[in-house]
C-alpha cells in the first residue's frame, strides 16, 4: 500500500524557489532514501512531507487522501513521525523524562518504553542522565526513541548518522534495520551513500531542488558512477 506521496511539489522560502515539482512515493514496509550533497533539497523534502513547509503548488498525499492543507500536528496525528537533523533533544531533561513526554504526547502502540529499552539498552543505563550529557550517537538514539514512542506509521530520519563515528554509524543501521523488520515505514535523508546501500530498498537522487534519479539500490548500484557525480561535492 502506498503511505505517502509528494505529487509536483513547487516549495519557495521567500523569492527562492527550493524544490522544483518533486515528486516521490513511499510505501508501506519500505526503507527509502533520499540523496544528495548540501542544499540539495533534502530537508525540504521532509518538511513539506510533515508540514513545516506548505507547497505553493502540487499535493501531499497520505494514503490515497489529499492532506495538502494538514498542518503538521494534524500530519503527526495521521501518523508520521519526524527526526530533524538537530534532533531537539531536552537538553536539561533526562533521558527519561526525555521518552516521557513523547510518549504523553503521541499516539499509542506498538512501541513502549520496555520496548525502546530493548532497542537501545545503552538509554536505559542512562536513564536519569541529562539529555546533553549523552554522545552524539545516544542523542541520535534517544531522538529516534522519542519518535518511535508516538508511534507513527512512517518515520522520516534527516541525516541520522550525521557526524558520529563508522562504529556508532554501523550500529545505527543495524538498530534501523530492526525497527524496519518490526514494521516501520523509514524514509531518510543522507548526503552519500554508505548507509542508503546498506539500508535502503529504493533511492532518490535530489540535486538543485529536483529529483534526479530514482530506483532500486540494486539500479543504483549498477549506476554509481553516474550518481557519485550527482552527489559529489
Ligand atoms: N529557512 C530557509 N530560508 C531560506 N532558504 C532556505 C531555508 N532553508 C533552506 N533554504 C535553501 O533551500 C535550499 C535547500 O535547502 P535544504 O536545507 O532543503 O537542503 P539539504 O539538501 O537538506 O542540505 P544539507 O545537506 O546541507 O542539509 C538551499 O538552497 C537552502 O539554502
Ligand atoms: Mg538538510
Amino acid at each position: 500500500m502506498k503511505l505517502l506521496a509528494l505529487e509536483s511539489c513547487n516549495v519557495t522560502y521567500g523569492k527562492a524557489q527550493a524544490l522544483h515539482s518533486v515528486s516521490i512515493e513511499v510505501a508501506q514496509g519500505e526503507v527509502v532514501s533520499l540523496i544528495g550533497r548540501n542544499g540539495a533539497g533534502k530537508s525540504t523534502i521532509l518538511k513539506t512531507i510533515i508540514g513545516l513547509k506548505q507547497p505553493v503548488s502540487g499535493r501531499r498525499v497520505w494514503k490515497g487522501d489529499d492532506v495538502t492543507a494538514r498542518l503538521p500536528n494534524q500530519l503527526g496525528r495521521l501518523g508520521i513521525g519526524y527526526v530533524p537533523e538537530d534532533r531537539r533533544i531536552f537538553d536539561n531533561l533526562t533521558v527519561h523524562e526525555n521518552l516521557r513526554i513523547a510518549t504523553v504526547m503521541g499516539r499509542t502502540g506498538a512501541w513502549t518504553e520496555t520496548r525502546i529499552f530493548e532497542m537501545f539498552p545503552v538509554l536505559l543505563d542512562r536513564a536519569s542522565q541529562a539529555g546533553n550529557t549523552l554522545s552524539g550517537g545516544e542523542q541520535q538514539m534517544l531522538a529516534i526513541s522519542r519518535a518511535l514512542l508516538t508511534n507513527p506509521e512512517l518515520l522520516l530520519l534527516d541525516e541520522p548518522t550525521e557526524g558520529l563515528a563508522p562504529l556508532i554509524v554501523d550500529e545505527l543501521v543495524d538498530s534501523m534495520r530492526r525497527i524496519n523488520e518490526e514494521g516501520m515505514t523509514l524514509l531518510l535523508v543522507e548526503q552519500n551513500l554508505r548507509v542508503p546501500m546498506k539500508l535502503a530498498h529504493r533511492q532518490y537522487v535530489v540535486d538543485n531542488g529536483t529529483v534526479q534519479w530514482s530506483g532500486t539500490t540494486a539500479d543504483l548500484l549498477a549506476n554509481r558512477e553516474e550518481i557519485e557525480k550527482l552527489i559529489s561535492v
